[in-house]
């Protein structure tokens, strides 16, 4: 999809389309490369018009959801604010630990490094 020079420095990122998903891929602080889908888990917006740049988390300008360059949803402030029984402690148990936020992660695709190129894959694709 791309290649890894690209995105040299912590918090790079391009966009690109394929299989029809506009995907993402970021470089993160201990240099991991993550590709992801660009569409929002909430209603679908795309959550950056960007073709590439740096920053730390996407932001969607619909309801204001956040991510991380992981994908991780980092907060919706729209439901902290306005649903009563949200439960703020459950948000910040993410995705590594499995909590309720980390089934809106952004969809994650198979990566895969050769000779400075990003390759992708849907997951369970092998
Ligand atoms: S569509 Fe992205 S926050 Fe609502």
């Amino acid at each position: 999809m791309g290649r890894a020079d690209q995105i040299p420095e912590p918090g790079d990122f391009f966009t690109i389309s394929l299989f029809g998903e506009p995907l993402l891929a970021t470089r993160e602080k201990s240099g991991q490369i993550n590709v992801m889908s660009a569409v929002c888990r909430h209603r679908g917006a795309i959550v950056t018009e960007e073709a590439k740049g740096n920053c730390s988390t996407f932001r969607c300008v619909y309801h204001h959801w956040t991510y991380g360059l992981d994908g991780a949803l980092l907060g919706c402030p729209a439901m902290m604010e306005k649903t009563e029984d949200f439960n703020k402690a459950e948000k910040w148990l993410g995705a590594a630990s499995g909590g309720a936020l980390a089934r809106f992660h952004l969809h994650e695709f198979r990566q895969s490094l050769m000779g400075g190129l990003v390759g992708v894959a849907p997951r369970g694709v092998v």
